[in-house]
């Protein structure tokens, strides 16, 4: 692809805020007594983590864990592994990973598998956005923001080879699919 390619809107700013509002509700209703332990998955999450958080108003913590699936270019290898660990134990703890898309749904089942393990008192998914077209294994999300296309999207801390996250908007890539 060249560097000449232009992202065009899928999902605007405004609806993006409108969707974390909804999202956050939903969750501020399951956790509000628990004092959860929020897992944001670096690097395509970073600006939804830090978006949502704003708008839970009660106690929780937060851990991040950064894996390797994607190169740098676009199709999963399917082997995954953790390149930065997790740095609070989280047996005993309410546990809802923060993720920005679920495309073949390799990654996110490695993760919850990995952390399953690791015996917290519950385990949840929040996903940005979801290419349901793209799946390789089942996956349930428990809070769910879009389902996207089967397109590759960046912004809003999605990015292609490294570019775009700091886009404000999600976009597909012109000439894209
Ligand atoms: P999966 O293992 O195929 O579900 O891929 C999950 C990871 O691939 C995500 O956390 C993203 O980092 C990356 N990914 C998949 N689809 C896209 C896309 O359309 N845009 C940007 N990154 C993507």
């Amino acid at each position: 692809m060249s560097s000449q390619v232009k992202p065009h809107i899928l999902f605007s700013r405004e609806q993006i805020e409108a969707k974390v509002k909804k999202l956050a509700a939903e969750i501020r209703e399951d956790y509000q007594d628990k004092h959860p332990l929020l897992i944001g998955i670096l690097k395509g999450s970073f600006m939804f983590m830090a978006d949502l958080i704003r708008l839970l108003d009660f106690s929780l913590e937060l851990d991040f864990i950064r894996l390797s699936s994607y190169g740098r270019g676009r199709q999963t290898s399917g082997k995954i592994k953790v390149v930065q660990a997790l740095r609070c134990p989280i047996k005993g703890r309410d546990v809802l990973v923060i993720e920005d898309i679920v495309d073949t749904g390799l990654t996110i089942s490695f993760l919850l598998d990995y952390l399953q393990k690791r015996k917290p008192a519950s385990l949840k998914l929040c996903a940005l956005t979801d290419k349901p077209s793209r799946r390789q294994v089942p996956v349930t999300i428990d809070y769910l923001g879009f389902t996207a296309p089967n397109k590759f999207i960046v912004g809003y801390g999605l990015d292609w080879d490294e570019k775009f996250r700091n886009l404000p908007d999600i976009c597909v890539l012109e000439g894209e699919g």
